[in-house]
C-alpha cells in the first residue's frame, strides 16, 4: 500500500496522509544549522551539534508519538486545527505533504480554510524558515487567529532532559516587538541565543509552557488557543515556549502569508549586552532582515534550489526504470548528503544526544559523497584523521562542535583505521588532489603531533599489521564493523555498554573481515604509495597483502564459504561447525570483492552460498541461523531477538557489498537483484510493512526469523546510503573514478538496454551513453570520445570544463 507518490518533476515525495506508518521525515539545512522535520511538521533543529547546541526540544518514546515540533494552531471560529494535522488532529480536508530537496510544504485545507507551510533553511543563514500562506477558499468573510509554537531547549540536549533541579530555575527570554528571544544561560558562559519571530505585528505571546499549554494538557489542547487568548507569559525558570498570536481577517477569496523565524544568533565576548540584562540584538536584527519580505524568501528558496540544482547535475541518470531514476539521480544522492552531515547523530532513531560523528561511519559516507561537494569532503578527511592516535588506532566518536573524540566509547574498532584509506582512496580518485597527501594532520587534536596525511594512512595500515593473531589474521578488538560482534566482552552485568567492556583480554580473537578489507584496500593503497615515490613500501604493502590472502585461505575458509571470526577461545565464528551463526555475510562481501581465493574459485563459491542460504525476497540476511541464545563469548550480536539488527536482520549496509562482489563476478542480473531488493523506491507500494520512507533507506529491515518480517527500522542514517550509491553509480551503471580518469564499466542485467549518465569529473562533464545491443551483462566492446574511438574502457582527464559525448557500447 502507498501513501504517496514521487514527483520526479519536482524531485519531491508527496506524502498524501499525514497519518503514514511511522512519521516521514525531511531534513532542512546543509552546513550549519539543520532541522528535522516530519510530515507533521514535528521535529526539532539545532547548530551544528544535536547535543550541544539544540535549539528546541523533541521527545523521545513519547505517546503520542512524534510529539514537539514548530507548530501553527489555526483557530476559524472555535474550530482548531493544525495544517500538518499534529498536535490536534483535526481531519484536514484537504492534506498533502511535499517532502523536497531541503525543504518541507505541507498544503491542508479545512472549512474552506486553506494553508500552505513552506518550512526550509535559507543556504547560508543560521535559521530555519517557515512561511505560513492562508486563504480564505469561503465565500465569507474569515477571522482567523494563528498560533505559532516552539518550545526552546536548554542548549545541551542532555542536561535538558535530566538536569531538571537547575534547569527549571535557569529559563530566560525577552521579548521585543514580535521577537521572542530565548536566552537561558546567556548571563553567565553562553554568548548564544535563539530568536523566533514573525514578519507582522502581533496581537499577543505567550513564552511559559504552562502558560499556553495548561499544566496538565498536552500539544493537542493549548489553553491559550482553545481560549482564542494569548496569555502575554513571560518565563521565569520552567520551559521556555515562543508563541505569537496574530489575529488574521481574510475577505473571500483572500490570502495572507506570514513568515516565521528561527534563528541562532551570537555575539563576540565583550559585545554581549545592549544595556544591563538586556541582550545585544544586533545579529537577530541582521538575521530577521534577511527574511522579512515574500521576495526575500522566493529568492532564498531559489536559491536552494538552484543549489540542489547544481549538486545533482553531477551525477544524473536516464534509464528504462523510472524507479532506478530516481533514487539514483535524486534520493539517494539526497541521503548522502544528509549522512555526510549527520553522521549517525540526529534522526528519529538516533537521539542526537548520544552518537556524534562516528570515525567508520563519517569515512565510508564519503563514498557517496565525495562527487557532490570534493572540498567538504576534504576537510571532513582532515578532521578525522585528526581523531586519530599516533599507533594508529582510533577514537570511535567524535562531536561535531568540539571535534574531540568521544573518551566515553574510546577507540579499539580495529577496523576503524583502514576506513580512513578508503575514504581518502575515494577523495584521491574523484579530484586527483594529491597535494592532499602532504596536509599536516594533528594526532589526537594535539598539534604538536603533527605528521602529513599519508603518514596518518601509514599508521592505519601499520595497526592492523602491529595486531595479527595466532592465525596471522587483524585482532578484533572491541569489533569491527559489526559493532555487535564483540569477542573480547563477556558482559554479564545488565546495562553494561557491549562497545566499551572488553574483560577478556584475550589477543586471541580474529576478523577475517579486516583481513578482506585489508586485501581489498592494499592495491589502492600501494598505488598511492607508489605515486608519492615510495615504491618499495609499495612492494611492502602488497606483500602483506599476499600473506594475508594466505591466512584467509588457510585458516579463513570453511569450504563453502568464508569464516567470519575467530573468538576469544581460538573457536571458529560464522563455521558450519557452529550450532548456530554460521554463515556471516560480511567477509563474503569484502573478502570477494578483494577476490581472495579467485584461482580456486572462492569468491563465487562464498557468493553461492549467501545466496543458498541468506537470501530472503527483502533482501540479504547478516547471519544464518539467527543466535537464539545469549551468547557470552560473541556479546551484543546474540543479545538481539533472532532476525533484528545484526543477528539475523537484514542490514541493508553491506547487502551492496554482495552487489559489487557479482559484479566483480560479471553477474550483472543478480548484482541487480541484491541492489534492488532493499531499494526504497522499489518497496513503496509495500509501505504498510516496511513502514519507513519509500524515499530513504533505513538501515535494517526484519529478516526472516523476526515476527515482523520487511519492517524496516533506522532510516536516514545509515552507511547504506553511501554504499548503495558506490554499488549503483559505481559497479552497477559503471561510472568508476580511479586514479587517472573515469572508467566505464557496467554490470547490468542482460534485458537492461542502455542508459545515459551525465557526470561532471574533474572540472569537465560526460554526456555517457551506454548501449547493450547483444544484452550482455558486463563488458564493453567499444568506446567513442566525442565520436572518435578510444582504446579500452577508461575516459582521459578532459578537465577543459567543456561538455563530452562518450558512447560505450557493450558486448
Ligand atoms: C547497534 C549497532 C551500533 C552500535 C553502536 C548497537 O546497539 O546495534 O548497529 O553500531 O550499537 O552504537
Ligand atoms: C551501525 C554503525 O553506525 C556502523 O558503523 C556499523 O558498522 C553497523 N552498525 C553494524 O554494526
Amino acid at each position: 500500500m502507498k501513501f504517496g507518490y514521487f514527483d520526479d518533476v519536482q524531485r519531491e515525495y508527496v506524502i498524501e496522509r499525514p497519518d503514514t506508518p511511522y512519521p516521514w521525515i525531511n531534513y532542512l539545512g546543509n552546513e550549519q544549522f539543520f532541522s528535522l522535520i516530519s510530515n507533521t511538521s514535528g521535529g526539532y533543529c539545532f547548530y551544528r551539534d544535536a547535543r550541544l547546541m539544540r535549539l528546541t526540544r523533541y521527545r523521545y518514546n513519547s505517546v503520542p508519538t512524534d510529539a514537539g515540533g514548530r507548530y501553527f494552531y489555526l483557530r476559524d471560529g472555535d474550530d482548531v486545527w493544525n495544517p500538518g494535522w499534529a498536535p490536534v488532529k483535526a481531519k484536514p480536508d484537504r492534506y498533502r505533504c511535499r517532502h523536497g530537496l531541503g525543504y518541507t510544504v505541507i498544503e491542508s485545507e479545512r472549512n474552506q480554510l486553506a494553508a500552505r507551510q513552506l518550512s526550509f533553511v535559507p543556504i547560508g543563514a543560521d535559521c530555519e524558515v517557515h512561511r505560513v500562506t492562508l486563504k480564505n477558499q469561503s465565500g465569507a468573510a474569515k477571522e482567523i487567529k494563528l498560533f505559532s509554537f516552539v518550545e526552546f531547549c536548554a542548549w545541551n540536549a542532555y542536561d535538558d532532559m535530566t538536569n531538571f533541579q537547575r534547569n527549571f530555575n535557569t529559563g530566560e527570554v525577552e521579548i521585543d516587538g514580535s521577537a521572542i528571544y530565548h536566552k537561558t544561560e546567556y548571563r553567565e558562559r553562553r554568548n548564544h541565543y535563539a530568536v523566533f519571530s514573525v514578519n507582522a505585528p502581533i496581537q499577543g505571546y505567550d513564552t511559559d509552557r504552562e502558560s499556553f499549554l495548561g499544566l496538565y494538557n498536552g500539544f493537542d489542547r493549548p489553553d491559550v488557543v482553545f481560549n482564542g487568548k494569548p496569555g502575554n507569559s513571560v518565563a521565569s525558570g520552567w520551559s521556555p515556549v515562543g508563541s505569537h498570536c496574530l489575529g488574521v481577517t481574510l475577505a473571500p477569496g483572500e490570502e495572507k502569508s506570514y513568515i516565521f523565524v528561527l534563528g541562532y544568533c551570537e555575539n563576540p565576548e565583550d559585545q554581549k549586552w545592549e544595556a544591563p540584562g538586556v541582550i545585544n540584538k544586533e545579529p537577530a536584527r541582521r538575521l530577521l532582515d534577511r527574511f522579512r519580505t515574500d521576495r526575500q524568501v522566493e529568492s532564498a528558496f531559489d536559491e536552494l534550489k538552484n543549489y540542489w540544482q547544481g549538486l545533482l547535475s553531477r551525477f544524473c541518470l536516464q534509464s528504462e526504470d523510472p524507479k532506478l531514476d530516481r533514487m539514483v539521480s535524486v534520493w539517494n544522492q539526497y541521503q548522502c548528503m544528509v549522512t555526510f552531515n549527520m553522521s549517525r547523530s540526529a534522526s528519529y532513531f538516533e537521539s542526537g544526544i548520544g552518537r556524534g560523528m562516528g570515525f567508520r561511519d563519517s569515512t565510508q559516507d564519503l563514498l557517496g559523497f565525495v562527487h557532490l561537494i570534493p572540498s567538504r569532503a576534504k576537510a571532513r578527511i582532515l578532521d578525522i584523521a585528526a581523531t586519530q592516535m599516533e599507533d594508529g588506532s582510533a577514537y570511535h566518536q567524535y562531536q561535531p562542535l568540539t571535534k574531540r573524540g568521544n573518551m566515553e566509547v574510546g577507540s579499539g574498532f580495529n577496523d576503524d583505521p583502514l576506513w580512513l584509506i578508503f575514504g581518502v582512496t575515494a577523495y584521491l580518485k574523484e579530484t586527483g588532489d594529491w597535494s592532499v597527501l602532504k596536509e599536516s594532520v594533528p594526532f589526537d587534536n594535539d598539534e604538536k603531533k603533527s605528521v602529513s596525511l599519508l603518514e596518518h594512512l601509514r599508521r592505519s595500515f601499520g595497526h592492523v599489521l602491529h595486531n595479527l593473531g595466532p592465525h596471522g589474521l587483524p585482532l578484533i578488538g572491541r569489533a569491527d564493523w559489526n559493532d555487535c560482534l564483540n569477542l573480547n566482552c563477556f558482559s554479564k552485568k545488565p546495562g553494561e555498554s557491549f562497545q566499551t567492556a572488553e574483560n577478556m583480554e584475550s589477543g586471541v580473537a580474529e576478523s577475517v573481515f579486516i583481513a578482506g578489507m585489508f586485501v581489498y584496500i592494499a592495491p589502492s593503497y600501494a598505488e598511492i604509495l607508489r605515486r608519492g615515490g615510495f615504491a618499495s613500501e609499495a612492494e611492502a604493502v602488497l606483500k602483506a597483502a599476499k600473506n594475508m590472502e594466505q591466512a584467509v585461505i588457510r585458516y579463513g575458509w570453511d569450504g563453502e564459504w568464508y569464516l567470519r571470526a575467530y573468538d576469544a577461545m581460538g573457536n571458529k565464528v560464522g563455521s558450519r561447525e557452529c550450532e548456530e551463526g554460521k554463515l556471516f555475510i560480511e567477509p563474503q562481501g569484502f573478502c570477494a570483492m578483494a577476490g581472495i581465493g579467485m584461482e580456486k574459485g572462492l569468491p563465487e563459491r562464498a557468493l553461492d552460498s549467501v545466496k543458498e542460504h541468506l537470501d530472503t525476497k527483502y533482501g540479504i540476511v547478516l547471519n544464518w541461523p539467527s543466535y537464539t541464545t545469549y551468547r557470552l563469548n560473541l556479546g551484543e550480536i546474540s543479545s538481539y531477538p533472532p532476525g533484528y539488527k545484526e543477528n539475523g536482520g537484514i542490514f541493508c549496509h553491506n547487502n551492496p557489498w554482495i552487489s559489487i562482489a557479482e559484479t566483480m563476478a560479471g553477474h550483472g542480473e543478480r548484482a541487480f537483484e541484491v541492489y534492488r531488493r532493499t531499494c526504497p523506491a522499489y518497496l513503496e507500494d509495500i509501505s504498510e510493512i516496511h513502514r519507513t520512507e519509500p524515499y530513504v533507506y533505513a538501515q535494517m529491515i526484519a529478516g526472516r526469523d523476526a515476527p515482523r518480517f520487511g519492517e524496516a527500522k533506522n532510516s536516514w542514517l545509515t552507511g547504506t546510503a553511501a554504499w548503495t550509491f558506490y554499488d549503483v553509480s559505481q559497479f552497477i551503471l559503471g561510472i568508476r573514478p580511479q586514479f587517472d580518469g573515469l572508467q566505464i564499466d557496467p554490470c547490468v542485467p542482460s534485458w537492461f538496454k542502455g542508459f545515459t549518465v551525465t557526470r561532471r569529473f574533474r572540472g569537465a562533464e560526460y554526456v555517457i551513453e551506454v548501449r547493450n545491443p547483444d544484452g550482455v551483462e558486463k563488458g564493453i566492446k567499444t568506446m567513442t570520445l566525442d565520436g572518435t574511438p578510444i582504446m579500452g574502457n577508461l575516459l582521459p582527464d578532459c578537465a577543459d570544463g567543456k561538455t563530452h559525448r562518450v558512447v560505450a557500447v557493450m558486448g
